[in-house]
């Protein structure tokens, strides 16, 4: 972590809880992180529990957003959620190509993109994931998955989207596993994603974008991945779940 990047640690709460559940967490996320002003801080709920979490959270310093949005503005596309609804729900924030999203929903490059650039459209900050597999990173092409993916699903923005977009460093092996990168394995990626971003958006907008890691981390390995110089915060998945814990990481995010 730099100064002069503000931090940001956001909380994916993927396919859990009810809409009291829900309201319940984000009562407990409030009062773990109420003294926190050296970051943004920010949860993302499921679709239909993104009301009750604003009602809670409205007036207070973290914000909300979205696991996923659809590329299209609206329109007969079932199920999907527009980039319009989470902005009428108070969203700010948007996950885009999570991995679970990549594998399940099979979204490439060319989906992450298009949900990159309605998601920026709308005026929601988009945190867009990318990461290698396991297979890729024993084959030692990580560098080269990650280039594909920051490329294709994240080239061509305008100078303002480019600075104003967050990207997710989540090696895929470490999502929900317990298995963290270590630092040194973080930090390797995070600067190369940095040194790609110079190259496609100049050496000023490279110094401004944040790069966040998430894939297992905990309250125990928090202070130490973000203590890297290219780690501007955390994408937390389990350990969000509980306000403690994620209490801990925004704690650990303070520079
Ligand atoms: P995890 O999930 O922290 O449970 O590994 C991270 C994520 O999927 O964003």
């Amino acid at each position: 972590m730099m100064a002069g990047r503000r931090p940001v640690v956001a909380g994916n709460w993927k396919m859990h809880l009810d809409v009291q559940g829900a309201a319940a967490l984000a009562r407990d996320v409030v009062r773990a992180t109420s003294l926190a002003r050296w970051c943004d801080v920010a949860v993302m709920p499921s679709a239909p529990l993104i009301a009750g979490v604003a009602r809670v959270l409205e007036g207070t310093s973290v914000e909300w957003g979205g696991q996923d949005l659809a590329a299209e503005a609206q329109g007969a596309y079932t199920g999907d959620v527009s980039a319009a609804q989470l902005v009428s729900l108070g969203c700010r924030w948007v996950i885009v190509g999570h991995s679970e999203r990549r594998k399940y929903h099979l979204e490439g490059d060319d989906v992450v993109k298009a949900k990159t650039v309605r998601a920026l459209g709308a005026g929601l900050t988009p945190i867009t994931c990318v990461g290698e597999q396991l297979s890729e990173r024993k084959a030692g092409q990580t560098l080269h998955r990650i280039e594909t993916q920051v490329r294709f699903g994240l080239g061509g923005l305008a100078p303002a989207d480019a600075e104003r977009v967050v990207i997710a460093y989540e090696p895929v092996w470490a999502i929900g596993t317990g298995e963290t990168a270590t630092p040194a394995q973080a930090e390797e990626v995070h600067e190369y994603i940095r040194r790609l971003w110079a190259s496609m958006y100049g050496d000023t907008l490279a110094a401004k974008v944040r790069i966040l890691y998430g894939g297992s981390v905990k309250a125990s390995n928090a202070a130490e991945l973000m203590g890297q110089k290219d780690v501007d915060g955390a994408l937390v998945g389990g350990a969000a779940l509980s306000a403690n814990d994620f209490g801990e990481i925004v704690k650990a995010a303070r520079v």
